[in-house]
């Protein structure tokens, strides 16, 4: 049975703030962001997103009403979760009106929680072909004001339909993974900013990915030729360049090129987008499908997952026929098109505005924020999304039903 994406979308934020203009702010040549670490653009989200609403309108983008009442499986990969014991996972199934029939779980392990959910995906059709299952990558990366990882933040979820028949990818052939604890990149309870050590972490991705590329190989029996491209987890873009150089000499010039080429690609949503952690790798993939105009039916197409911490799994999904009529890229365009640029000093504001910690009530303004899935506040330590869509004035997590 052949199992993959059939539906792949992303939600960003309707403001930005511009690299160059961060750089001149904090005294740093605009070429280090813009070329040295390769961010253009930085998503930023505003109070009224948090990772479950970025997450539900990624989805509420790509859903239909016969997903809705198939997907049976919801599971919702963040490192930015709003809980400590109740899943996002459950109040995106909520907002979206989804089949009432099903499961709704929070998967963590840093940045591979998506991919550890796609895993689950995979077991879940291969047991009931039926079903489909609804994967979520949704987080906000904060590392904090005049801080080393700051030109890495950003926002952001994607959303992917997975099922047997898939229209877009099929999932093809083994996985080769690995873990290690190590401390790279990691958040305590208590701090809602990343520690990081941001030398250590680039050494780790990229000994992470020659050890399961290797494993790969052996278990594949494929090469570098074999792809028309290898799509990497995104923090930075210039990052998943590094881990290929790492590689690359294995390969003839041509394909060296050709994989070159189409990684630049994969990463032009990114560097337009920014970090946004459990979704990164598939921003970089529907990068790639929705920009590489030429890009083959039938291409055989490379995805490295890391989390810190960490684990680390290379897999690989080859397209299906005429995969581009089922992507959403006219939605994507019209998203990129209306986002809105903010100062540095708005963006510091907003950084510094954070929702209460100390059990108290707050209403949000949605007005200001034209995405259809908001968060209007905190009520009785709960949570009040609104999907204006539907026209339901507040909601909670479950009590007003
Ligand atoms: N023009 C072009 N490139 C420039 C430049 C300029 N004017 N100034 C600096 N650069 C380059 C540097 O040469 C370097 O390139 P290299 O990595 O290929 O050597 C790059 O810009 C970054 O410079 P560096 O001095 O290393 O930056 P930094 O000490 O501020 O740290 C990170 C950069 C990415 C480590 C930091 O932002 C971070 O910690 N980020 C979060 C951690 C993370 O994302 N880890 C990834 C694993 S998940």
């Amino acid at each position: 049975m052949e199992i993959g994406i059939d539906k792949i979308g992303f939600y960003a934020p309707h403001m930005y703030l511009d690299m160059n203009k961060l750089a001149v702010e904090r005294n740093v040549e605009p070429e280090k962001f813009t070329i040295g670490i390769g961010q253009e653009k930085m998503a930023i989200a505003p109070i009224t997103q948090d990772s479950v609403t970025l997450a539900a309108n990624a989805a509420l983008n790509i859903l239909d009403e016969e997903d809705k009442e198939k997907i049976d499986f919801v599971l919702f990969g963040t490192e930015t979760g709003i809980d400590h014991s109740k899943s996002g996972a459950v109040y995106v199934h909520r907002l979206l009106g989804i089949n009432p029939n099903a499961r709704a779980v929070e998967v963590k392990q840093a940045c591979y929680g998506a991919t550890a959910a796609i895993q689950m995906a995979k077991g879940h059709i291969a047991l009931n072909p039926e079903s489909k299952v609804l994967v979520l990558g949704s987080d906000i990366a904060r590392y904090g004001l005049k801080t080393g990882g700051e030109a890495t933040q950003g926002a952001g979820a994607v959303a992917m339909v997975i099922s047997a028949e898939p229209r877009v990818m099929r999932f093809e052939g083994p996985s080769a993974f690995y873990s290690d604890d190590i401390m790279d990149f990691w958040r305590p309870v208590y701090s809602d900013k990343a520690m990081v050590d941001g030398k250590f972490s680039n050494e780790q991705y990229i000994s992470f990915f020659t050890k399961v590329w290797k494993q790969y190989k052996e278990k594949a029996g494929l090469s570098l030729e074999d792809f028309e491209a290898i799509c990497f987890h995104l923090p930075y873009t210039k990052m998943g360049k590094k881990a290929l150089r790492a590689v690359i000499e294995e390969a003839s010039q041509s394909v060296q090129e050709r994989l070159m080429d189409n990684y630049q690609v994969s990463t032009e949503y990114n560097r337009n987008v920014g970090n946004i952690y459990t979704g990164s790798l598939y921003l970089s993939l529907l990068s790639l499908l929705e920009e590489k105009e030429d890009l083959a039916d039938g291409s055989l197409i490379g995805l490295f997952s890391y989390g810190s911490g960490a684990v680390g799994e290379f897999f690989a999904g080859r397209l299906q026929p005429n995969y581009r009529d089922h992507l959403f890229t006219e939605k994507h365009d019209e998203l990129f098109g209306t986002r809105k640029e903010i100062s540095v000093e708005e963006y510091e504001n907003m950084f510094e505005e954070t929702l209460p910690s100390d059990g108290s009530s707050i209403e949000l303004d949605i007005d200001a924020d034209p995405a259809p899935i908001c968060l209007s506040g905190i009520k009785e330590h709960s949570r009040q999304y609104v999907n204006k869509q539907r026209d339901v004035s507040t909601l909670s997590g479950g009590d007003s039903r």
